[in-house]
Order: C-alpha cells, then structure tokens, then sequence
C-alpha cells in the first residue's frame, strides 16, 4: 500500500519520505520542482539505499492528479506541497490563495473520488498569531497575521468542516514550530535557493562569508537578551512526528492537530551563540530594526503529540547547528563544483 507525499522534494517532505522507508513504508513522491530539484530525489535514494517512485506534477493539474491516484493504490496521503514564504505571501496574496488553497482542494477532491480519507497536513505555528502567551496548546483560538498563515488557517478550517459533515476521514494538522537542522548525512537540507526567509539560512550565509553579516531584527524586545524567542525542532523529529500521525490517522478518525517543537525557548542570539559554539565558527550579525509581523516569543506546549502520538524531540540546539552546518558546507561544495 502505497503513502503519497506532495512536495516530497522539499525540505520537510525529503525527510520525511526517509523516515517512512526506514519504518517501512512504500512512498510516491510528487512534485512541481517549482521550489526544489530532481537531485533531492537521487540523494534521499542513496540515504535509504532504493528507487523511490517520482511523479513530476503540480497539483493544479486535476487530470494528471486523477491518473495518479488511478494507477497506484493510494491509502494515504502526506501534504507538503504549498507555498511557504510570509513575506512573499505579503506581497502576492493572490498567488498564495491560488496554489495554497486551490492545489489542496484538488487533492480533496481527488482523494473523496477514489475513498482515500487519510491526510497528514502540513501546518503551522502561525496560526496561533499573536494573541497567546506561550507555551501554545492546540485548543487556542486561531489568528493568522498573513496571507501564508491565512490559507494554512483556512485550510484546517476546511478539514475540520469535512469532518463534521461525513463520517470516514482521518486527518492530523502538523503544526511547525520553527524547523532546521539537516539530515545527519549531509546529504539532504534546506536548498540554499533566492534569498532565504527564515534565521537559520540566513546565519549559514553570514557563517560562510556570503554575506558579510546577519541582521537581528530588533535587540530591544522585552526579553532576556532583547532578541525574539522561537521553539526551534530538528527537521527529523519533525520527520519522525509526520510518521507517528500517519501511524495515528490509519487507526482513528476525525481531525486533530498537533505542535510540533521541543517546547524550549532559544533566543536568536542563543541560536546564533550556539551555532558559533558548535562549528568553531563567527557568526557576524548587525542589529536592526524589527521586522513587521514578528512576535516576541513562540513556544509549543508539546503535551498532546507526546501523548497521543507517543512523539518527543529528541535532537538539541546543538545538533541543531551541527548538522545545519555540516549540510550547508555539502551542498555549497557540491554547488560550486556543478
Ligand atoms: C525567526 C526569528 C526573526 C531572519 C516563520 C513562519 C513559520 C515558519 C517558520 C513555515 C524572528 C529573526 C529572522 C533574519 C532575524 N514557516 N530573524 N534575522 O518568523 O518565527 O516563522 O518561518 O512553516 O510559519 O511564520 O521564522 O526564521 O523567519 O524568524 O533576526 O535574517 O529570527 O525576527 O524573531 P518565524 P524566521
């Protein structure tokens, strides 16, 4: 029986499809390459020592789609793919709605057609907007404070409003906290693609030299050291959450979400401490003005994925830095030779 997983190229999606293989699952892997590369491909093969099965396909294409689920016994369903920048999201709303939504709507579509009703889903901790002191549990009330965090909010309404109305679907909302960290071999990470959005990306090109220092937006907020707070999780763990809801969903029905962090607070500048600390490198970094949007503090209360899906964090900030590192000098060797 077979697990698809839409946008398994990327980031989390890669991971994830190594941590299914090693626990035995049979993965088809689709994806646009409109943010990541056929490369991904032939390095989470040589990390799980097998061919995994591609389908190169956006999932606005709802014939194509349907000729997937069609030839292969699909039983669930892995939901990475989706535009994830906030600030691109700020800046083409339109284009964030269109794939976001739309592309999950077809997936629904074609899953109601051929009786899959089981979907891990890739959310966010951004739902939770800045109206809660951390740590955050999963029965906060929901605000999300831009369009990216919009469509992800709209969508758990959406599967929560499927749910309500028929009986037979199964559904986890993965809501990340802040994801980095790489797999241990180096072979796969974050691709350094454009300029990056999140911290770490950019503490790896200040580390590197690329860019001749980090910005810290904002060193005045009402913390300890006056940097921002975030609940920082390795992206196996992560990896290792999606695979324990898949376990979860194919023996209960309805819909639940759950955190997926270390429930520890890191400053930025603990992060960029420790990342210095780890590799025995500078991290050179400027302090700016804050960056609209960003909330002081976010920290997962991690209670319910432990308890229910017998999940926890098991890698630290350290490793955290480590393998991040270690990736990045991979790929950027392995870029310049290319
Ligand atoms: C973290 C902290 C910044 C860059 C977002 C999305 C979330 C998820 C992760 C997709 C903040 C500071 C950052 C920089 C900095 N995305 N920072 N200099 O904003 O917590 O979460 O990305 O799933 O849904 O909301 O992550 O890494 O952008 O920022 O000082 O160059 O690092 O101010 O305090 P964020 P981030």
């Amino acid at each position: 029986m077979t697990i698809l997983v839409t946008g398994g190229l990327g980031f989390i999606g890669s991971h994830t499809v190594v941590e299914l293989i090693e626990q035995g699952e049979d993965c088809l892997i689709i994806d646009n390459l409109s943010k990541s590369v056929i490369d991904v491909l032939e390095r989470i093969e040589t990390i799980v020592h097998k061919k995994i099965p591609f389908i190169q396909l956006d999932l606005l294409d709802l014939d194509k789609l349907r000729t997937v689920f069609k030839e292969n016994a699909i039983t669930a369903v892995i939901h990475f793919a989706g535009f994830k920048s906030v600030g691109e999201s700020v800046r083409n709303p339109l284009m964030y709605y269109q794939n976001n939504l739309m592309s999950t709507l077809n997936l629904l579509d074609v899953m109601k057609e051929f009786d899959v009703k089981k979907l891990v889903f890739s959310s966010s901790a951004t739902v939770y907007g800045d109206l809660h002191t951390p740590p955050l549990k999963e029965d906060l009330s929901l605000h999300a404070p831009n369009p990216y965090g919009r469509t992800k909010l709209m969508l758990e309404e959406i599967l929560q409003d499927i749910v309500a109305a028929q009986a037979g679907w199964s559904f986890a909302l993965m809501r990340y906290f802040n994801p980095i960290g790489a797999h241990k071999s180096g072979l796969l990470g974050e691709m350094p693609f454009g300029v990056p959005n999140n911290l770490m990306p950019h503490i790896l090109k200040a580390a590197s030299g690329e860019t001749s220092a980090l910005q810290v937006f904002g060193g005045d907020y009402e913390t300890e050291d006056g940097s921002c707070i975030r609940d920082f999780i390795h992206v196996m763990d992560l990896a290792k959450g999606h695979v324990k809801a898949l376990n979860y969903i194919k023996a209960f029905e309805g819909c639940e979400a759950f955190n997926l962090g270390t429930g520890i607070g890191y400053s930025v500048f603990d992060l960029i401490r420790t990342f210095e600390d780890v590799n025995s490198v500078k991290v050179p970094f400027d302090i700016v003005a804050r960056r609209e949007g960003d909330i002081v503090a976010s920290i997962a209360d991690i209670s319910k994925a432990s308890m229910l899906l017998g999940w926890d964090a098991q890698y630290d900030l350290q490793a955290m830095c480590y393998d991040s590192w270690n990736w990045y000098q991979n790929i950027l060797h392995s870029m310049t030779e290319d």
